[in-house]
């Protein structure tokens, strides 16, 4: 497995790979690996003859305020797990490497942005299109692979995708949980016992609206109401948004009926958790 920090070397390395024919995986992260990426990886190694991964935490898309310092790193563990399934490729750049002085160009999808993640968290997308259009032109992967947890991103980046014609397949992977249900996460490292232990609140009052709308409930504000009944019975649990949307336009549903995404945002304290499950009907 080669570790490249460099842009050039990088370059030279997918010309190489690019002449002998051999298709690409792509799996972008921002480190601090766990299980989630790793199920991306092994996608990622089975369906492509070469395997890169990338671990940069991307300042663009950090707001002011959040976590962008704290966010944790350990590029030496991230390195063994990533050898361990396959990895042919770690790029983790600094950030000035991509980001030089003077640099000026963004990438942004509009409407899908603006809801959800995006109304507490604005910029954020802007800062994911943008270094993820970066990667995919540095690498020019066949496929790249993004998890389902992220729900609003994948959708955003295959937006992304299809508008200015990338010619890549996104490959979007089912979200890995801990036993408990907590959908996997770097961020879940903030968590004190007692936070982590009310913190499965996010899934099972997702599975709880699921079993609601299998008994035949429709209305979206009656399961927005019991899923936040159920936060705010967890100790120190704040929802910062539930939402009930298509999954097309990710626009808010009158009634549930087809395919719905339910998703929603939960603080405890400074650390900001996020779940949603797709509900069929
Ligand atoms: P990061 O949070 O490191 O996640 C990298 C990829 O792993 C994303 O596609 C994310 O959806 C996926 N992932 C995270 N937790 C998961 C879980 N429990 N199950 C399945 N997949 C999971 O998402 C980002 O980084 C960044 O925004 C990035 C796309 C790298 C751009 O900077």
């Amino acid at each position: 497995m080669q570790i490249v920090q460099d842009i050039a070397t990088l370059r030279d390395i997918i010309g190489e790979v690019k002449k002998k024919g051999l298709s690409i995986g792509l799996v972008p992260t921002m480190g601090f690996l766990h299980e989630g990426h790793l199920s991306l990886m092994r996608a990622a190694k089975a369906e492509n003859d070469f395997l890169v991964v990338s671990i940069f935490v991307n300042p663009l898309q950090f707001g002011q305020g959040e976590d962008y310092e704290e966010y944790p790193r350990d590029l030496a563990r991230d390195q063994e797990l990533a050898a361990a399934v396959g990895c042919d490729l770690i790029f983790a750049p600094p950030v000035k490497e991509m980001y030089p002085r003077g640099y000026a160009t963004f990438v942004e999808v509009e409407r899908l942005t603006t809801v959800l993640c995006g109304s507490s968290r604005p910029g954020h997308f802007r800062g994911v299109t943008t270094v993820v259009a970066k990667l995919f032109n540095l690498v020019s992967p066949t496929h790249a692979y993004f998890g389902q947890k992220d729900a609003q991103q994948a959708f955003v980046l295959q937006k992304m995708v299809e508008d200015l014609n990338m010619n890549l397949e996104l490959v979007i992977r089912p979200t890995v949980r801990e036993a408990d249900g907590l959908a996997m996460s770097s961020r879940n490292k903030y968590l004190t016992s007692a936070q982590r232990k009310e913190a499965t609140v996010l899934f099972k009052s997702l599975n709880k609206a699921a079993g609601e709308i299998e008994k035949g409930e429709r209305d979206p504000e009656k399961l927005k109401e019991k899923i936040a009944q159920e936060i705010s019975a967890a100790r120190g649990a704040r929802l910062e948004y539930i939402e009930i949307v298509d999954t097309s336009e990710l626009r808010p549903v009158s009634t549930v009926a087809g395919s719905c995404l339910i998703a929603i945002a939960v603080k405890f304290d400074q650390t900001r958790l996020i779940d949603n499950i797709v509900v069929g009907v």
